[in-house]
C-alpha cells in the first residue's frame, strides 16, 4: 500500500482535555418522526473514541448504530447534545464549511455502500479526491491503489453493476481511506466479505486509518473481527451500555 500509516505505538491514553479527543459525544438523542410514529433512535449517547484507537459498536438490529455513527460523522444532525471531532464542533460550523471539514478529515463506508453507478470502480474510489481539488487523474491513480490494497486489481474499471457485492464493499473502503481521513467510520464493512478478505481489508483499515492521531470507529455484527478492536461498545435500544476493553 502506498500511502501506509504508522500503526499506534504508544499506549491509547484518555486525553485530559476533550480537545484531544479524536471524537467526543454527550448526551445525543435523536427521534425520526413525530407524533404515534415516532421512533427515539438514541436516548442519550456518550461516547469517546480516542486518537489511535479501534472502537467497534455492537448491538442488535435496529438499536440506532447506523444513527449513532451518522451523527459522529456530521452526515445527520442530532435533536438534542454535543458531538465533538478533534475539538471542532461541526454543529457550529456553516454548512459549507461543515461539508469541507467533513470532504477533508472523515471517510464513511456507508452499508448499502452507496456507489455511483454510472462511474467506474476508480471514479468512484476517487470521489474524496476529486472534492478536495485534486485532478483526475491523479486521483484516479491513487484511487487504483486503493483499490490493489484491497485485492481489486484489474477491477479498476468496472462499474458497480459489474462487481460482486463483496468487491463492491471494497470500492467503498478504498473511497473511505483514499484522502487520508483522520476519522474513518465504517458501517458492517465486512458483511459481505468472506473470511480471508474480511481479515485482509481489516488489516488495510487498521494499517491506513489508525495512528496516533487517526481514528476508526467500525459498526459490525461480524465476530471474526472482533479481535482487532481496541473497545467494543454495546449498544441497546439507542444506549450505549458498555464498553468493554479488547486490548
Ligand atoms: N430515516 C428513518 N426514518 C424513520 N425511522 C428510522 C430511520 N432510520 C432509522 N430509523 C429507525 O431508527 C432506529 C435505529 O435505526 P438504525 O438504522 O440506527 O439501527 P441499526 O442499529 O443501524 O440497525 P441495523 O443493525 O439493522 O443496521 C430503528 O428503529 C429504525 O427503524
Ligand atoms: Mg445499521
Amino acid at each position: 500500500m502506498e500511502q501506509q500509516q504508522e500503526v499506534a505505538t504508544r499506549p491509547i491514553m484518555t486525553p485530559n482535555d476533550p480537545k484531544d479527543a479524536a471524537v467526543l459525544c454527550r448526551g445525543i438523542t435523536k427521534s425520526y418522526g413525530s407524533g404515534e410514529t415516532q421512533v427515539k433512535a438514541l436516548r442519550g449517547v456518550d461516547l469517546e473514541v480516542r486518537p489511535g484507537e479501534l472502537l467497534m459498536l455492537v448491538g442488535p438490529s435496529g438499536c440506532g448504530k447506523t444513527t449513532l455513527i451518522s451523527v459522529v460523522a456530521g452526515i445527520l444532525d442530532q435533536d438534542e447534545g454535543e458531538c465533538l471531532l478533534f475539538g471542532q464542533n461541526l454543529s457550529l460550523l456553516p454548512q459549507h464549511e461543515r461539508v469541507r471539514y467533513r470532504g477533508e478529515h472523515i471517510g464513511f463506508v456507508f452499508q448499502a455502500f452507496n456507489l455511483i453507478p454510472s462511474l467506474t470502480a476508480a471514479e468512484n474510489a476517487a470521489i474524496p479526491l476529486l472534492i478536495n481539488g485534486i485532478p483526475m487523474d491523479e486521483a484516479v491513480q491513487k484511487a487504483a491503489l486503493l483499490l490493489a490494497s484491497v485485492g481489486l486489481e484489474g477491477r479498476e474499471h468496472a462499474l458497480p453493476s459489474q462487481l460482486s457485492g463483496g468487491q463492491q464493499q471494497r470500492v467503498a473502503v478504498a473511497r473511505a481511506l483514499v484522502h487520508s481521513p483522520r476519522l474513518v467510520v465504517c458501517d458492517e464493512p465486512t458483511s459481505a466479505l468472506d473470511q480471508v478478505t474480511g481479515i485482509r481489508v481489516m488489516e488495510g483499515l487498521k494499517k491506513l486509518a489508525v495512528n496516533n492521531d487517526r481514528a476508526l470507529v467500525i459498526v459490525t455484527h461480524d465476530a471474526r473481527i472482533f479481535s482487532f478492536a481496541d473497545r467494543i461498545a454495546h449498544m441497546n435500544d439507542g444506549a450505549i451500555e458498555r464498553i468493554e476493553n479488547n486490548l
